[in-house]
């Protein structure tokens, strides 16, 4: 009998193959869905509605996102009888099974093996708090009783929607989340015009544009660190229309608030409505939901306007300025960075000097950048010290504090990169935590940079990045400023912390980062953060709700920032735009562009300079002088003006554009010519914009001896300026200009 028993149970074990089809009912009955009332829900700005239709069934669709509906109720008489809708079409938060076969906004693994949900709406509520309406809309799958949250943010003023969903699990097994989605948009239109942004280092944000087919178009990144320097998780979408347009139409814009892998997905139906599908990259993130655990999505930003691409440039900035962007809309300092001027090269005296030329020549800060901390692994290159954030004795005996104090003593802020996230394998912090880097058991730890990337998903290596932010605020009484940076991407993704739950790495390592964001903002809501990553490898308005700007791209060429600035203006205010003067040629391009074409364009950013001021001659340091002078007199233009560009620089010879105050009493333009042009060609028409046609305003050119339009220092109206009349000759290439405009 002993013997038969195992016998007999490996013969069973055999029969029934799998723990699912142990635990699996299969039986004919289905779950009854309880009636509930057919209803619209409707999501309203000042100029756009999102229209939801409830159906008898619970089932939830999207009818409706663009122009504001006078009474979207119209939509009740929808007939959803008819082929329009039969359940699988424009379900507004789309899952995985039923009778769904598109891209899904939520894919969920059940403890069971399976993988079907249908989600049925239960309830909504509404509320108001700052003056945002928050509708947060209840559904339910009757089989599982998987919850879902759909929150529908309404800033009225902005014309912006932030959508974002929170996956609930009551059950008593863990589920995997194979895909969940911060939301999904259906819209309807002829023809889908995609503008949407890829990059690499030194190149980054270089626009593409689109015209949508059937086939399944995805932007994603699956970098961990530095996510945004492959693409950038937002788009433009043209409704209508194979041609872009920066003053007409219908454009959608959105963005996703998430600094680590992402997906946007824009899949047409099998007739013409196109499902956009937005949130965290799916990519080796199956992230196990526990019982009673809730699972909250990034937020994805949507803005809708009939005035064109600038119309949704404008919605989206104004709500960058508001509520986006930490300290958005206030003005940040002017600066000179030592890394161009000095790279690793430098001792306490280089840096006084340099000081010495900032504040002469009227900038506003000093920001000491890579190479001043390490002492038994010295960074003098970028090949050891980063993890060992104490001073370096030998370049800095006096340390920072001098040199802070020495800023301030000159009326100039003090700044100072770290980059937190990182190791060298020559450190002392690499060599006391092997397991705070991340890694894949048995794999080789892949260099970038000749650095590792530290495990933020490890609260003990949380700790440590906070540590070191507090402990160089603390370097000096008074710091202003910290450049944070991130200089590589994740390979070999692993965390030893996270032991077999390894698909919650990418997750937790990005909502690592947050929390210390959370607690630095906590400790030190008034420094400035510029958030770097190699340039623009964070540029997303998750990483800009605890920081002031970013560095845009660790390329300073002019012809190069000027494709670079236009397309990162599309989505993100300028107010966030690190824009530096530096030599040329330099270390990223051979171009040679003149300095005032360079300082004319860096004007239109947060000005800063990034070159070893002593290596100006007399003439240039003038110029530098006098450029960053006249920046101030429109600079808060640049920081909360309204942007209207004026000229497409991926379509022709020119680039321009202004900004505008909300009182539409002054204004500053920027143009500039890229290509060869002849004098044969006479001046460039820019049709200014945002103007008030009925007011007067005196045009002064800045930065030059001798004006480029005739016009300049006269009085003109609005609407004689937007006629084509504004036409200064830019003939020659990387010829450039700049005017300050102000009501009589
Ligand atoms: C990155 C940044 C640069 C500079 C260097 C320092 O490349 O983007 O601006 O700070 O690191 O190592």
């Amino acid at each position: 009998m002993k013997r038969i028993l195992p016998v007999a149970c490996a013969l069973l074990c055999a029969l029934v193959p799998s723990q699912a089809r142990k635990t699996q009912k299969f039986t004919h009955e289905t779950v009854q869905l309880p009636a509930v009332e057919r209803q619209i829900i409707s999501v309203q700005t000042e100029n756009t509605s999102l229209v939801l239709l409830v159906h008898e069934n619970g089932a939830l669709q999207t009818v409706h996102y663009g122009t504001r509906l006078p009474n979207p109720e119209e939509y009740l008489a929808l007939d959803t009888s008819s082929e329009d809708y039969n359940g699988d079409k424009g379900a507004t938060y789309p899952a995985t099974g039923g009778r769904y076969v598109g891209e899904p906004a939520l894919h969920v693994k059940y403890a069971d093996g399976s993988h079907n949900t249908e989600l049925y709406y239960t309830g909504h509520e509404v509320s108001t708090k700052d003056g945002v309406v928050t509708t947060t809309i209840r559904l339910r799958d009757y089989v599982t009783g998987l919850r879902v949250r759909l929150l529908y943010e309404a800033y009225e003023k902005q014309d912006v929607i932030a959508s974002h969903a929170e996956i609930l699990n009551p059950g008593e097994k863990t589920v995997e989340l194979v895909q969940a989605a911060s939301s999904s948009l259906y819209v309807d239109a002829d023809e889908y015009l995609l503008t949407h942004f890829w990059g690499a280092w030194a190149a980054d944000m270089q626009l593409e544009r689109e015209v949508l087919g059937h086939d399944m178009k995805v932007i994603e990144s699956r970098r961990g660190t530095q996510a945004t320097q492959g693409n950038n998780p937002s788009f433009l979408l043209s409704l209508n229309t194979r041609e872009f347009s920066e003053t007409t139409g219908e454009v959608i814009a959105g963005a996703l608030a998430w600094s680590g892998n992402f997906r946007i997905s824009f899949e047409k139906d099998n007739g013409h409505r196109l499902n956009i599908v937005s949130g965290i990259s799916p990519h080796a993130s199956a992230y196990p939901l526990a019982p009673q655990g809730i699972f909250e999505t990034p937020r994805m930003l949507y803005t809708w306007s009939d005035q064109g691409a600038g119309g949704a440039s404008r919605n989206l900035h104004r709500w960058a300025r508001k509520y986006g962007v930490y300290g958005g809309g206030t003005v940040n300092p002017t600066l000179l960075n030592s890394w161009e001027g000095a790279y690793f090269n430098f001792t306490t005296e280089t840096l006084l000097r340099m000081m010495d030329d900032a504040a002469g020549m009227g900038l506003e800060m000093f920001v000491l950048d890579d190479g001043w901390f390490g002492n038994d692994y010295p960074r003098n290159s970028d090949n050891a010290g980063l993890g060992d954030w104490e001073v370096n004795v030998k370049k800095l005996p006096e340390g920072i504090d001098y040199l802070a104090q020495y800023a301030h003593g000159k009326g100039l802020k003090f700044g100072i990169w770290i980059e937190p996230e990182m190791v060298n394998p020559d450190s002392n912090l690499a060599h006391e935590h092997p397991e705070w880097v991340v890694q894949s058991p048995g794999r080789e730890i892949y260099q970038g940079r000749n650095q590792w990337v530290l495990d933020l998903s490890n609260p003990a290596v949380q700790d440590f990045v906070f540590g070191i932010f507090d402990r160089t605020m603390q370097l000096a009484p008074h710091i202003d400023y910290i450049k944070w940076d991130c200089n590589r991407v994740v390979q070999s993704f692993g965390s030893p912390y996270l032991g077999a739950e390894q698909d919650r790495f990418y997750v937790d390592y990005t909502q690592g980062l947050y929390k210390v964001m959370r607690r630095i903002r906590e400790k030190y809501p008034h420094v400035i953060v510029q958030c770097c990553s190699s340039g623009g490898g964070r540029v997303d308005y998750g990483a800009l709700a605890y920081c002031n700007e970013v560095w845009t791209s660790d390329n300073t060429d002019g012809l190069s920032r000027v494709f670079m600035q236009y397309a990162t203006n599309l989505i993100y205010p300028a107010c966030i735009m690190g824009s530096h003067v530096s030599a040329v040629p330099n270390h990223q391009t051979g171009n040679v562009t003149p300095l005032k074409f360079r300082f004319d364009l860096a004007c239109s950013g947060r000005l800063g300079m990034e070159l070893q001021p002593r290596n100006l001659t007399p003439a240039e340091r003038a110029l530098a002088e006098r450029c960053i002078g006249s920046y101030y007199q429109y600079r808060d233009l640049v920081f909360s003006g309204d942007v209207y560009r004026l000229a497409d620089p991926y379509d022709g010879s020119y680039y321009g554009l202004m900004y505008v105050s909300e009182d539409r009493s002054r204004a500053v333009v920027f143009t500039y010519c890229i290509r060869f042009e002849s004098r044969s060609v006479g001046g460039k028409a820019f049709r200014l914009q945002g103007l008030d046609p009925e007011r007067t305003y005196r045009v002064t050119e800045q930065n030059v001896d001798r004006s480029c339009w005739w016009g300049n220092e006269k009085a003109f109206s609005g609407k004689f300026l937007a006629s084509g009349s504004f036409n200064p000759v830019l003939s020659q290439m990387y010829s450039s200009a700049v005017f300050y405009l102000e009501a009589e």
